[in-house]
């Protein structure tokens, strides 16, 4: 019998569903707009009339001229523009780097990787909400360095930097500022004029446009360099022909920034009235967000001794989508480097989850939520254990006791090779594979990312099942946890289950 199942989504700092406005003018530009900007002929002066009227759209919506703003292919390859130009560009001498223990890891990891080549990279110390002091970065600021790099809003735990007065330092030093402001664009004001800072990025999927598209603002007088070579498009500065459509896309998401900023005092009413009911719930629950300067959708909690894995597969099953640190962290096996740079031990960290509401969060999308949060905690709801991708290694695989069962798609199977030993059965008519499923042993259902598996998982739970995991990350996972475990076991020994006719 089909069952009406209600979706909430409260992971949008993840990414947020495309507007109407957003889809139907990407749809417009993917239908009458085929020329390529850079040509000369009528149809490509159609194109690049649309890419010019973006970018000012875009720069009107950051405070920015539009001969500032560059269009990139994410906001994780303008922050590894800026991090790798600044390097090439650095005078004679100059060596440091200072930043915040609390980047994205679009900055954390490339500066990992200059740091390989010979930078150094000093890190200023954030309190127990993630806030950075000026006077902590100050005090680290030496001759060699080159340039600071500080958020304006934290992804995790929704803290607002004071960036402006990051930028007044790093002027009164004469030392350029980055600022990646992809959390705080289209949740409060940006004005990159105002903030002062020489370059900033920002990510059109965190506002309803489309995914795979960035800008980066890059200050009149400040020099940049190119991350990509080739064509001279974006004036030099990032080759390749545009994505016209995803960037049209991005400026109507830019357009309807007034309007979606409106509803902010909104959005974080149901914030605080979805934590006055956990609370109510849980009075012992800890909040790591901070009350003032903080971003209106955001909350990051910790309910002691529930962890997080089970909490978010529980609400999964009740079509509640929450996030266990950041989505870009979650397939990796440790805690979020954020909640241990704001003083949480890695148990602490694997009791925290991230909510973030959207401004189409509804009401009633959180009456649903407060209950499957209920459900939980009221133990009504079965909790189905995610296993770590870490703890699936050779003697895991070898032991009888374990039972994988790979319910991935056949073209799945085809792009990734399976776990060793493991079992495949059809996620289509799951239910006439059941009876050759185990239930003396530990089932762990692997997907291709771990996201099909939790309704198979529920489905054998209820069915009987009562050692039943969910390899959380799926085969993706595994494969980046154990590289070589893949390549030198993947497919072997799989069997196939054979469906009762
Ligand atoms: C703070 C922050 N910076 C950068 C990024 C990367 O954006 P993109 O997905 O466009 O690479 C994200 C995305 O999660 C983010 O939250």
């Amino acid at each position: 019998m089909f069952r009406y199942q209600r979706f909430v989504n409260l992971d949008n700092n993840a990414t947020t569903d495309v507007s109407r406005p957003v889809r139907k003018r990407v749809d417009g530009v993917l239908r009458r707009c085929h020329g390529n900007p850079s040509a000369a002929y009528g149809l490509a002066r159609a194109a690049a009339t649309v890419l010019q009227d973006s970018r000012e759209l875009v720069a009107s919506a950051i405070g920015a001229e539009s001969d500032e703003v560059y269009f990139t292919g994410s906001a994780s390859e303008a922050n590894n523009q800026v991090l790798k130009a600044s390097c090439e560009l650095r005078p004679p001498g100059s060596n440091r780097i200072l930043t915040t223990p609390i980047e994205h890891p679009s900055i954390m990891h490339t500066l990992e990787y200059l740091a390989e080549g010979g930078v150094e990279v000093v890190t200023a110390p954030v309190d127990d909400r993630g806030r950075v002091s000026v006077e902590g970065l100050e005090v680290l600021i030496d001759e060699r360095t080159f340039l600071i790099c500080c958020m304006l809003a934290n992804n995790e735990v929704g803290t607002i930097q004071d960036v402006r007065a990051v930028a007044a330092l790093g002027r009164r030093r004469q030392i350029p500022v980055l600022s990646d402001c992809v959390q705080a664009l289209g949740k409060i004001p940006v004005d990159v004029r105002a903030l002062g800072v020489d370059y900033a990025t920002f990510s059109a999927h965190k506002l309803h446009g489309p995914k795979g598209v960035g800008a980066l603002y890059v200050r009149c007088e400040s020099p940049m360099l190119p991350l990509l070579h080739g064509g001279g498009q974006e004036a030099g500065m990032r080759a390749g022909t545009e994505g016209l459509h995803s960037i049209a896309g991005f400026a109507e998401a830019c357009r309807q920034l007034p309007e979606l900023l409106a509803r902010s005092d909104t959005i974080s009413a149901r914030r605080d009235s979805l934590l006055a009911a956990l609370r109510e719930m849980r009075p012992d629950l800890v909040v790591h967000s901070p009350a003032e300067r903080c971003l209106p959708n955001t909350l990051s909690l910790r309910f002691p001794g529930a962890r997080n894995a089970d909490l978010m597969a529980a609400l999964d099953m009740n079509g509640v989508a929450v996030a266990a640190g950041s989505a870009c962290g979650t397939k990796e096996n440790t805690a979020s480097h954020v909640l241990l740079a704001i003083g949480l031990t890695d148990e602490e960290a694997g009791e925290t989850i991230r909510i973030s509401l959207s401004d189409e969060t509804s009401e009633r999308d959180l009456r649903h939520a407060t209950r499957a949060f209920r459900d939980y905690f009221e133990h009504r709801t079965a909790s189905i254990p995610l296993l770590r991708p870490s703890c699936v290694d050779e003697a895991f695989l070898c032991d009888e006791q374990n039972y994988l069962l790979d319910i991935r798609f056949e073209i799945e199977r085809k792009l990734m090779k399976g776990l060793p030993n493991s079992y495949n059965a059809s996620v289509v008519s799951f239910g006439r594979y059941v009876h050759q499923i185990p239930k003396d042993k530990n089932v762990i259902v692997v997907c291709s990312t771990g996201i099909d598996a939790t309704p198979i998982a529920y489905s054998l739970h209820k069915r009987g099942y009562r050692r039943v995991s969910i390899l959380l990350g799926g085969v993706v996972g595994w494969q980046i946890q154990h590289p070589k475990l893949y390549k030198r076991f993947g497919n072997q020994n799989i069997k196939k289950l054979t469906p009762r006719r």
